[in-house]
């Protein structure tokens, strides 16, 4: 493994990496070492086009960029001598020619690269007379992406993301030197299952998302690690909130999972938290205080029990780990067999996306649960903890207890209903396909009273006598 120098600090490095490559392996980027960069990107390929990440090799007479030389055995790089910053400064200032530092009116403002770096690096006052490059301002890309067009500094990390991650290439930069402008292909719109993607890696606020756009300023915000509870892929994001409000969702490094992309409907699954929530209890019928509710549960739990009747379980492929332990220990105190779990099922591709459309398929199996859209056939009482099956599914349960987050067919016909806290008001983990186990934190309180499931199968186990 060949050795180098970064900043007279050695380092054994990997064959065959860039320098950017390498800092970015040593977790050093912007940890300790500034090699400020816009084109290039740890996912794409190398474009070097922005010319930003300059730094001097010794016994090389000019400056090299990061992003595209390869390491190599006793390479001595330096990342702050003086004519790296005064590079630095050269290439702000070119940067800046055309874009206009609008921060107090661009939504990017707070998470803007350029904005950062000319704090650092930027002059004081433009030494150009000429006229501003012409540009298009607010353009709909397609449904989901803003352009502004003058704030665009040509790195085409978009471009290649279009061409490199879903492969539809909407994308491109027409016309030579300083007429080069990012454009869509005549014809085309931004519209695929990833288009959203491109607002996160763009280094400027040229392309911003229509949903957040304008929103909120993020130094408003404050953003939560969590995991996409929409498929079995279990991408990591971000839940950006404030006020006890979520946002918006971004994705979250995680090389093993989803690299640092997330697909747009997971994107805007954080809607989901706040739309069509069962949001009071009910016992037979009616709305009920919570106690009250929790305590027909247990009188219900209690009678099945003493007249030896038939008691299923229904789990969910939503709840986390902990909430379905609790479920199984619950069930096996009853005398029940195994909950039963029904995974919702749709289109998979070759990035991202799978076919179960749920995030904790894998935790139910692992558990011991029964996968099944069956009949549940005769029985006294159904507990249900969450639910993905049909109504018709319960067409002879006598009694259901169900506890879950969102109204349903079942909610309305269920003798006790319990109102759950989502996956964004508590923590847990989930299980994603590939067995990995993942925590969340939570990043809301709910705003009606409701609990976790383990907590209230709790709070029913107590009502119905069990210890
Ligand atoms: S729109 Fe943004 S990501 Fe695309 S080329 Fe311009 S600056 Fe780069
Ligand atoms: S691929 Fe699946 S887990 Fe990832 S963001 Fe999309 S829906 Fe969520
Ligand atoms: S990051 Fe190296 S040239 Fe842009």
């Amino acid at each position: 493994m060949p050795k180098i120098a970064i900043d007279s600090v050695e380092y054994e490095v990997p064959e065959g990496r860039t320098i950017l490559q390498v800092l970015d392996d040593l977790g050093l980027l912007g940890n300790g070492v500034e090699v400020p960069h816009y084109c290039w990107h740890p996912k794409l390929s190398v474009d070097g086009s922005c010319r930003l990440c300059q730094v001097e090799i010794e016994g090389v007479p000019k400056l090299q960029i990061a992003c595209n030389t390869p390491v190599a055995n006793g390479m001595k790089v330096h990342t702050k001598s003086d004519r790296v910053i005064a590079a630095r400064r050269g290439v702000m200032e070119l940067l800046l020619i055309n874009h206009p530092l609008d921060c107090p009116i661009c939504d990017q403002a707070g998470e803007c690269k350029l904005q950062d770096h000319a704090f650092d690096w930027g002059v004081p006052a433009a030494r150009t007379t000429e006229p501003r490059r012409p540009a298009k301002k607010a353009v709909d890309l397609g449904p989901t992406i803003v352009f502004d067009q003058e704030r665009c500094i040509l790195c085409r990390r978009c471009v290649r993301f279009c061409r490199e991650i879903p492969k539809t290439g909407e994308l491109g930069v027409v016309n030579r030197g300083d007429e080069s402008l990012l454009e869509l292909f005549p014809g085309s719109e931004l519209d695929n299952p990833y288009s959203m993607n491109v607002a996160d890696i763009c280094p400027v606020g040229a392309l911003t998302t229509r949903d957040f756009r304008f929103k909120i300023r993020v130094w408003f915000t404050d953003d939560v690690e969590s995991v996409c509870n929409q498929c079995s892929r279990g991408c990591n994001i971000l839940a950006s909130r404030s006020n006890n409000k979520v946002y918006r969702f971004l994705p979250r490094r995680n090389d093993a999972v989803n690299d640092t992309w997330i697909c747009d409907h997971g994107r805007m699954s954080y809607k989901k938290n706040s739309t069509g929530r069962l949001t009071a209890p009910r016992a037979d019928g009616r709305e009920a205080s919570y106690t009250d509710a929790v305590k027909r549960a247990g009188e219900l739990v209690r009678a099945a029990l003493d007249a030896k009747g038939k008691i299923v379980g229904v789990a969910s492929p939503f709840a986390s780990n902990a909430d379905l332990a609790a479920f199984r220990d619950l069930l096996a105190a009853l005398g029940a067999g195994p909950a039963r779990f029904s995974v919702p099922r749709g289109e998979s591709d070759a990035i991202l996306i799978e076919a179960e459309k749920a995030p904790n398929a894998a935790g139910c199996r692992a558990l011991g649960m029964v996968e099944s859209n069956e009949q549940l056939g005769r029985a006294d009482l159904a507990l249900v903890l969450g639910h993905t099956l049909t109504a018709e599914v319960f067409g002879d349960v006598r009694n259901i207890v169900l506890i879950d987050t969102h109204e349903s067919a079942l909610s309305a016909r269920a003798t006790v209903a319990l109102p759950a806290r989502t996956f964004l008001e508590k923590s847990g983990a989930f299980t994603n396909s590939r067995g990995l186990v993942q925590s969340f934190s939570a990043v809301v309180e709910p705003t009606i009273e409701a609990w976790s499931e383990s907590d209230a199968l709790a709070q029913i186990a107590a009502a119905a006598g069990i210890a």
